[in-house]
C-alpha cells in the first residue's frame, strides 16, 4: 500500500509546509474518523498536519484544517460536486437569509430529539457549512461536515475552524466509525440510507430535507415558463422504510424578495443556470418574490427499539 496515500489522493488541498490554522481536535475524536484505504478502515489519529492510521496510511490536513479522504477510485471527475462558483453563490444566498427557515426548523427538530451541547452531528453534503454553523450557535453541537466538493469543504472549514470537515463521497462507505453520530443530516443531499443508519448511534436521528412542491415556484415559472409541483416526500419515505422509522415531518417555508444578482445565484445553486433560454429570461427580471420550501423528515434507525 502506498505510504502517505500517495497516488491515491487529490493533492490539491495539501500544503505540508504550512501548519493548519485550527488545532487538531481533542481526544474525544479518537476512533471517529477511519482510514478510507480499501481493506484498512483502521482508526485515523489526528495530528497538527496529518491524520495517520496504524498501517501507515496518512492524509495531510489542508491549511484550513479540513481533510481530503476522497480516494481517486471514489470520484468520477477531478473536481466532483459543486464548483467553487456554485459554492460562493450558495454562501451569498445563505448570508442573505435564504436558508434561515430550514436552519430554524432543523434546530427545533434536533432540540426535540434531545440532540444538544456536545452531541456529534454529521451533515452529509454540508456544502459551505451554513447549517452546522447555525446548529453550533443555537444548540452547541459538535459539527462534522462531509461533502464531495473540495471547494465547499474548504469554505466551510475557513468559516468554522472548530468543526471537523472532510472531503468524501457520501454514495460510498463514509470514513467514520459506526454509531459515531447523535444525528446525521442530509438536506437536499445524497440518500445513502444504509450508510447513514450505520453511522448513527442506536438512539440517533436522521434529518432529511427535500424541496417541497412549491419550492422556488415563482422563479421556475418565470424562467422555465412552467413549474411542476412535484411531491418528493412519498418517494423519500418509501426509500427510507427498509432502514428507518418515520418520527416527524414538517415543512420549512419562507418567502423573500430577491434582486437580480440573488436570482442569478439561485439559478446557479439549483443547477438551472445553463438551461436553454434561462439566461435570456433571467435578464428580464429585476426582482421577484420567491418561495423557499423544504419538506423535512426526522427518522429513527429501524434497529432502534
Ligand atoms: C444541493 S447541495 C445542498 C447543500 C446543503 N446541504 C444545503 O442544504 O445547502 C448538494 C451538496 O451535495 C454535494 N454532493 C454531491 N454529490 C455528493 C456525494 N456523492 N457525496 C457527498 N456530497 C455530495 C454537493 O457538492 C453539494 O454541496
Ligand atoms: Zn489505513
Amino acid at each position: 500500500m502506498a505510504d502517505r496515500g500517495r497516488g491515491l489522493l487529490d493533492c490539491s488541498t495539501m500544503t505540508p509546509e504550512t501548519p493548519p490554522r485550527s488545532p487538531p481536535p481533542g481526544s474525544r475524536d479518537a476512533g471517529i474518523v477511519v482510514c478510507p484505504v480499501r481493506g484498512c478502515g483502521a482508526p485515523l489519529a489526528w495530528g497538527e498536519r496529518t491524520l495517520r492510521c496504524p498501517a501507515g496510511h496518512s492524509f495531510d490536513r489542508a491549511r484550513s484544517g479540513h481533510v481530503h479522504l476522497l480516494l481517486v477510485q471514489d470520484r468520477r471527475s477531478k473536481h466532483p460536486g459543486d464548483s467553487a462558483a456554485v459554492v460562493r453563490a450558495r454562501r451569498r444566498l445563505v448570508e442573505a437569509g435564504a436558508a434561515d427557515a430550514v436552519a430554524d426548523r432543523v434546530a427545533e427538530m434536533l432540540r426535540e430529539a434531545r440532540v444538544g451541547p456536545g452531541a456529534r452531528v454529521l451533515d452529509a453534503g454540508c456544502g459551505e457549512g451554513f447549517l452546522l454553523r447555525r446548529l453550533r450557535a443555537t444548540l452547541g453541537v459538535e459539527p462534522w461536515g462531509v461533502d464531495i466538493s473540495s471547494a465547499a469543504v474548504e469554505l466551510a472549514a475557513k468559516a468554522l475552524p472548530a468543526g471537523r470537515w472532510i472531503v468524501a463521497n457520501a454514495d460510498r462507505r463514509l470514513p467514520f466509525a459506526g454509531g459515531a453520530f447523535a444525528a446525521v443530516l442530509a438536506i437536499a443531499a445524497r440518500r445513502n440510507f444504509a450508510e447513514y443508519a450505520r453511522l448513527l448511534a442506536p438512539d440517533g436521528r436522521l434529518v432529511l430535507g427535500v424541496p417541497a412542491a412549491d419550492d422556488l415556484v415563482e422563479l421556475r415559472e418565470a424562467v422555465q415558463g412552467r413549474a411542476d409541483r412535484r411531491d418528493r416526500t412519498a418517494g423519500l419515505l418509501e426509500a427510507l422504510a427498509p432502514h428507518f422509522r418515520l418520527e416527524r415531518q414538517a415543512t420549512a417555508r419562507s418567502r423573500r424578495r430577491l434582486d437580480h444578482p440573488a436570482l442569478a445565484d439561485l439559478l446557479a445553486v439549483t443547477y438551472r443556470a445553463g438551461r436553454a433560454g434561462v439566461q435570456r429570461r433571467l435578464a428580464e427580471l429585476d426582482a421577484l418574490d420567491v418561495t423557499f420550501a423544504m419538506d423535512l423528515v426526522v427518522a429513527i434507525p429501524a434497529s432502534a427499539t
